[in-house]
């Protein structure tokens, strides 16, 4: 016969391997038919070349723009409004239509386009400037000068950003929620406008199965005052994040400057409900010039959490503090019984 503590110390080792404890989300909550909702919007969606793109919302015409003070995503204004360096962005593939949007800021560090969870209000509520966490093996600025000598232009009348970590009255108001930044975080989809439709682009398209572009001619050279480019089309920019357990997210062109809750990023970019036919929602994708991106990230070793047998966990090796609270626990179980028996 199993002797009775050795039962109990395999039941609890192997209870408190399947229970991981969950982020509490409140607020908006989840949603019953996104399941649906997240399958019709990978459906709707479309392979692009990846490459260097810029993005002008349809409505009013303002560029997504990166703007290297405070690490800023915001939709351009006046004499900005237009094709730059701060509004062409990297675009790379992640396998099925996942893309991430990446962007360089003076010092070389690579930004890319995430979902910012809003803790306060349960919700993703915008799109941030945070350090890229996929693809970021290699950085990719672009291999030609779009608009040389451009300067930008600074209208004092926008709201500023805040200065969060240098003000001591701010930096109580936020609590420090830095969130292991999840892949499907920085991924995006690109759902098309008219989903009967494939995006044409000249002399390039994407081959998901080689997972690069495959050319049938030369590469259009880019010339922004002739219009010049290799084609665009109009898509609704979707958030992958909760994309199967919450209301979708679509990037919508309102910079936010409200932020109480990260040290930085101050200005934003909002996003709000997808909602197909919204056409306030529609960005202009166009993409400047293709290029092939080496795959791959360095992943950070604060979040790689391996996987470990009771061995390791007991005798060696790195073991997560809990799972080692734990066991030391049913050890202790262990000998209590033992003692018993010897009572007995
Ligand atoms: C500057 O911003 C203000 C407020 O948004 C706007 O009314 C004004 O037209 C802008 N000026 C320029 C030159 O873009
Ligand atoms: C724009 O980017 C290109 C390529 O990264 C660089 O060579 C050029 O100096 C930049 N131009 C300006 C005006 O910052
Ligand atoms: C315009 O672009 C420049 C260069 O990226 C940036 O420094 C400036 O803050 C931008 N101004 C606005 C109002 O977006
Ligand atoms: C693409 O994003 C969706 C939605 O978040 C996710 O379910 C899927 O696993 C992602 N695919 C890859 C290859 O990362
Ligand atoms: C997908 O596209 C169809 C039109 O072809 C539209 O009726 C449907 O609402 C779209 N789905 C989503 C989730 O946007
Ligand atoms: C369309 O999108 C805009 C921007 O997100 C939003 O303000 C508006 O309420 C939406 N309209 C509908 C009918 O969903
Ligand atoms: C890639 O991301 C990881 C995880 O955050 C980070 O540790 C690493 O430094 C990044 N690598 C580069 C080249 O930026």
């Amino acid at each position: 016969m199993i002797p009775l503590p050795f039962v109990i110390v395999l039941f609890l080792y192997i209870s408190f391997q399947h229970v991981h404890v969950q982020a509490v989300e409140g607020g908006e909550g989840t949603y019953p038919f996104a399941a649906e909702e997240g399958a019709q919007i990978i459906d709707n969606s479309t392979h692009i070349p990846t490459g260097f793109y810029t993005f002008r919302h349809v409505e009013t015409g303002k560029y997504l723009q990166f703007i290297d003070f405070m690490n800023q995503i915001v939709p351009t204004d006046g004499q900005n409004s237009t094709v730059f360096n701060g509004t062409l962005w990297t675009v790379k593939w992640h396998g099925d239509k996942n893309y991430s949007v990446h962007h360089t800021n003076r010092v070389k560090y690579d930004k890319c386009l995430s979902t910012r969870w809003d803790h306060t209000r349960g919700s993703d509520d915008a799109g941030v400037a945070w350090q890229c966490e996929v693809d970021n093996r290699t950085i990719d600025d672009p291999d030609f000068d779009i608009y040389p000598k451009f300067r930008g232009v600074y209208n004092a009348s926008q709201p500023r950003p805040i200065l969060g970590s240098h003000d001591r009255r701010l930096a109580k108001r936020y609590v420090n929620t830095y969130e292991a930044i999840r892949q499907d975080k920085q991924q995006w989809l690109f759902m098309r406008a008219d989903p009967s439709q494939d995006p044409t682009w000249k002399n390039v398209h994407f081959d998901p199965s080689k997972g690069e572009n495959a050319y049938s001619g030369s590469i259009v050279k880019p010339d922004r005052k002739k219009n010049k480019h290799s084609g665009s089309t109009l898509v609704y920019i979707v958030s992958a994040a909760h994309l199967w357990n919450m209301r979708s997210r679509c990037l919508h062109a309102t910079a936010s400057y409200v932020f109480d809750f990260t040290p930085s990023n101050t200005g934003v970019t909002q996003l709000d409900f997808c909602h197909f036919g919204n056409e306030s929602l529609l960005w202009e994708m166009t993409l400047w010039k293709p290029k092939n991106f080496e795959l791959g990230e360095i992943p950070d070793p604060r979040y790689i959490q391996e996987d470990l047998t009771a061995w390791e966990a007991a005798f060696g090796g790195t073991v997560h503090p809990s799972k080692a609270v734990m066991l030391w626990a049913a050890l202790l179980v262990l000998s209590l019984f033992a003692w018993m028996w010897r009572m007995n």
